[in-house]
């Protein structure tokens, strides 16, 4: 039997419940995954939560990524790295129901785990990672670039932080304080965010102007001082600001309505982001929780001042 985190209504941390389940045979194409630790992400308590719809059939399963060790591969199991087999270490992404000790899933969602990258780190490399790795395609962040990330230490701004600076472009990132010395080691310019004076901040720190905005937060001032500062509307990508950012005629990426989902630029991305990994170019910041404490976690990743990833371990 699987251990399963399931929420049992919409609600709140309260209707996460552990549940044993029997993760199932792997049919063609699938397998197996003995979890070693699961990635948290803001949609897994919106989803329960019931703010994005309430039609989904309860008890909800949680989880849409996961590291592992595939424990029985279906026939014909295939991932965008090849054929997949049992005890290959795996990176599983998008998959439905990560947060348990074992779950069927397809091989299409598996890449192999980088050697030396830890199973905390695994688990909490993809969702946020390939967003980011989408928002800097949109934008066309590159070499000599000066990029401005708002929400700079959260799940998504680490990993745009990185893979901007990957890119040769200069990372202008708003943060609270106590998060700055994070950004300066991953080699951006932080500054703080609030107090109405970001724009000035921000154009005291850049000098020669900003040429793109990422918005990770979605607020009112992310999006007006990314209008304020960036010239061309196509170069300012917002990944939560959906009401405010299709006003405003800048690019919105992901699920939300109207947005852009780069279904397939996301796919090819996963095999980049182990890459950069794998020549160190890309950590994974992660603050890990038991799963049996699984409420614990929602509960501080809902303070929305988390700095990277929030991930689930085994008992
Ligand atoms: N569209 C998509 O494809 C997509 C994909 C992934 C996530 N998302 C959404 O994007 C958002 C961010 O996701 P995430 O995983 O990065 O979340 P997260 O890790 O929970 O983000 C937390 C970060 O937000 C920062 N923050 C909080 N309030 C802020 C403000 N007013 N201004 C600037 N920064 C602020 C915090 O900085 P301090 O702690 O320093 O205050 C913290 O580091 C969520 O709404 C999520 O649902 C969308």
């Amino acid at each position: 039997m699987a251990r399963v985190v399931v929420a049992t209504a919409f609600g709140g941390p309260e209707v996460l419940s552990i549940v044993d389940e029997d993760a199932g045979t792997p049919g063609e194409g699938e397998v197996r995954i003995a979890v070693r630790a699961a990635g948290v992400n803001p949609v897994d308590w919106k989803r329960y939560s019931g703010a994005m719809s309430t039609a989904a059939a309860l008890p909800m399963r949680l989880g849409f990524e996961a590291a592992g060790v595939v424990a029985e591969a279906g026939a014909g199991a295939e991932g965008p790295a090849g054929g997949v087999a049992a005890g290959d270490e795996v990176i599983a992404y998008r998959i439905d129901g990560g947060y348990a000790d074992e779950v069927v899933v397809p091989a299409s969602a598996l890449v192999p785990k980088p050697a030396a990258m830890g199973w905390e780190a695994a688990s909490g490399l993809m969702l946020a990672g390939v967003t980011a790795f989408h928002a800097l395609a949109a934008t066309g962040v590159g070499a000599g670039d000066t990029v401005l990330v708002h929400a700079a230490a959260g799940g998504v701004g680490l990993m745009a932080v990185q893979l901007a600076v990957a890119r040769g472009a200069r990372v202008i990132g708003t943060a609270s304080e106590g998060h700055h010395e994070r950004l300066r080691e991953l080699g951006a310019e932080p500054t703080t965010y609030g107090d109405d004076g970001l724009a000035r901040r921000v154009r005291a720190l850049a000098g020669d102007g900003v040429d793109a905005a990422i918005d990770c937060v979605g607020t009112d001032e992310a999006v007006d001082v990314s209008l304020e500062l960036v010239a061309d509307r196509g170069r300012i990508a917002s990944i939560a600001a959906f009401a405010r950012g299709r006003q405003a005629g800048i690019r919105l990426l992901g699920g939300g309505p109207g947005a852009d989902p780069g279904t397939e630029i996301r796919k090819a991305a996963r095999l980049e982001l182990t890459a950069l990994v794998a020549q160190r170019k890309l950590t994974v910041d992660t603050r890990a929780f038991a799963r049996s404490e699984v409420a614990d976690a929602h509960r501080e990743g809902r303070t929305g001042h988390v700095t990277g990833k929030l991930v689930l371990v085994n008992d």
